[in-house]
């Protein structure tokens, strides 16, 4: 049950009736406890079109609003809000043991995300486009949207061909393939200093490009090869990114030559200096002149825009996306926007929603860019390796007593879901500095704090001996701290709408560090297992274990039940 838009349908209902045509009942949680659970504002902005002061229609609305059963104060507070408190019993039906209501209706959503460049290693913003899309995903799975995904992977360039002519060379089974990084400089080198070799290479991208079988193959097997490392980054990191969701730019070589005909046809594309290119008005810079957006290079070559348009269009229209979702850094603005209003114009887009997503950096504790190991490279099986190592340190310090098997798990779920969490928590708008300690402290809006909460509630069901499965009924409400805790509860439906409308997942994690906090409270004030009213109350910790574990497993995090 998602309470805010009942509220919001019932006060809509009572501002028509009152005159207000198609007002919309703004209601978001309260800003204060004395305003109750949520607050309406609705009738501040109906009331200037209808000449009226707001506090005297927010009173015709509170009076006339059918809220029975649903609130159990409705007051007007200031010069035209409406506070609402929720009532009890709707409260404790509302509690849904972490499950979600399908609104998405089966709705078709396309998600960008990973989308790492195979000619080397997967980088830091790779990493943080994996997690930030993975939740994302998850969650609109969750609300029953039709999610469809597509790792986007950097796999076709000129680039290709130093390192497919570097493979000839040294065979596939060549040591320097277990290090990108390393294989990438090597095959650069030799392009930059052997005359011979940069021949060859170049010859490559003309086979390449020629569809020559052979060369082919070669590309197929190094594609495969750095593939395969990016896998093992995603199975280490458990998201659910699988081969079937790799799309890659090459999978679009064959739309490209159409692509540049329909552009031309629907007149879209001028030439300049032999390239194709678009110049939308709305590109000029302050020199008055456009950035241009290049279709087609003069020597016929395509580039990142071409690949794009292609995907736009397989995304719309063979795939029907009525959503398009880019979870990619915010440096690549520039391009979506051109990419967004090009397709518009041609049509591309057939009526779905294209939306970049961009986040910020991930910095080092020094404030600049963040780097695992010295030089260009960024290993990110290293990275987290150490959060397992790190959290293992923690676990053992803080329970020895866990068995071999058992740590290995905790310190799995402590490791990565810190670093996940760390990345999943802030704004991603903003750069964020990555900070081993403060990611894997057990105080704060951290990993290891709600997968502590939800553990510290399985270990009150052990020590009362108690079934929690079992439980029946649904819980009567007495105490205010009872009641925040049932509200809070009753929030994660509506939360999860707000993450799949503004792909913002730290939205999902404020809501689950305020759910631990008011946990914190209530047992702090509400004795559990030796109180008359028992039932009740191990209803309310199972619901918040329930919506815990399942918040957490919505970011792509592990709970584990003794830690
Ligand atoms: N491979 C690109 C990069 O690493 C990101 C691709 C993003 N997705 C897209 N459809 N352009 O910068």
């Amino acid at each position: 049950m998602n309470l805010k838009t009942l509220l919001a349908e019932r006060l809509e209902v009572a501002l028509r009736d009152a005159g207000a045509a198609a007002a919309s009942a703004i209601v978001g949680p309260a800003t204060r406890p004395e305003f109750g659970d949520y607050q309406a504002n609705g009738a501040m902005a109906a009331a200037k079109r209808l000449g009226m002061k707001p506090r005297d229609l927010a009173l015709r609305v509170a009076e006339a609003a059918d809220l029975a059963g649903i609130a159990a104060r409705c007051d007007v507070t200031g010069p035209g809000f409406i506070s609402l408190t929720i009532d009890d019993d709707c409260l404790s039906e509302a509690l849904a043991d972490g499950r979600t209501e399908p609104v998405g209706g089966g709705e078709r959503v396309v998600i960008d995300y990973s989308h790492p460049n195979l000619a080397k290693e997967m980088q830091v913003h790779h990493l943080r486009s994996t997690i930030i899309g993975d939740a994302v995903a998850r969650v609109l799975d969750a609300l029953g949207y039709d999610v469809i995904r597509q790792n986007h992977v950097g796999d076709w360039g000129t680039g290709f061909g130093r390192l497919v002519a570097h493979l000839n060379d040294t065979g596939e089974d060549s040591e320097a393939l277990g290090d990108l990084e390393r294989f990438y400089t090597e095959a650069s080198e030799r392009f930059a200093n052997d005359a011979t070799f940069a021949d060859r290479a170049r010859q490559v991208v003309v086979d390449l490009q020629g569809g020559d079988p052979a060369t082919l193959a070669r590309w197929q097997r190094y594609i495969d090869i750095s593939m395969s490392h990016c896998q093992a980054v995603y199975e280490r990191l458990g998201v659910g990114l699988e081969p079937e969701h790799v799309r890659g730019e090459s999978a679009y070589n064959d739309d490209l030559d159409g692509i540049v005909e329909d552009l031309e046809a629907k007149g879209l594309l001028t030439e300049s200096d032999g390239a194709l290119c678009a110049f939308l008005p709305e590109f000029k810079g302050k020199d008055g002149k456009i950035a241009p957006i290049i279709v087609r290079k003069s020597d016929g070559g395509y580039l990142y825009h071409s690949t794009d348009l292609a995907a736009v269009r397989h995304r719309t229209q063979t795939l029907h996306a009525k959503r398009v979702l880019y979870v990619v850094d915010a440096r690549q603005g520039l391009h979506f926007k051109q990419l967004f209003a090009l397709a518009r114009r041609a049509a591309y887009d057939a009526g779905a929603s294209l939306e970049h997503h961009p986040f910020g950096m991930m910095l080092g504790n020094d404030g600049r860019p963040f780097k695992t190991r010295e030089g260009s490279g960024t290993r990110l099986l290293d990275l987290l390796d150490e959060a397992t190592v790190r959290a293992r340190r923690l676990v053992e310090a803080k329970n020895p007593e866990l068995d071999g098997q058992q740590m290995d798990r905790v310190a799995r779920a402590v490791g990565i879901g810190a670093v996940k969490y760390a990345d999943l928590s802030k704004n991603r708008t903003g750069d964020y500095v990555f900070d081993w300690d403060a990611m894997m402290s057990f105080e704060g809006n951290t990993a290891p704090y709600l997968q502590y909460a939800y553990a510290r509630i399985q270990s009150l069901f052990q020590r009362g001996r108690v079934d929690a499965a079992a439980l029946t009924g649904r819980p009567a409400i007495r105490e205010a701290e009872e009641h925040a805790l049932a509200l809070q509860i009753a929030r994660f439906q509506e939360t999860l709408e707000q993450v799949a409308a503004t792909v913002m997942p730290h939205h999902l994690c404020t809501y689950l560090y305020d759910l631990a906090a008011a946990f914190m409270r209530f047992y702090e004030r509400c004795p559990v297992l030796d109180s008359d009213v028992r039932n009740d109350r191990l209803l309310l910790c199972r619901h918040t274990a329930a919506t815990l574990s399942r918040g957490l497993d919505l970011l792509g995090i592990e709970t584990v039940d003794r830690m």
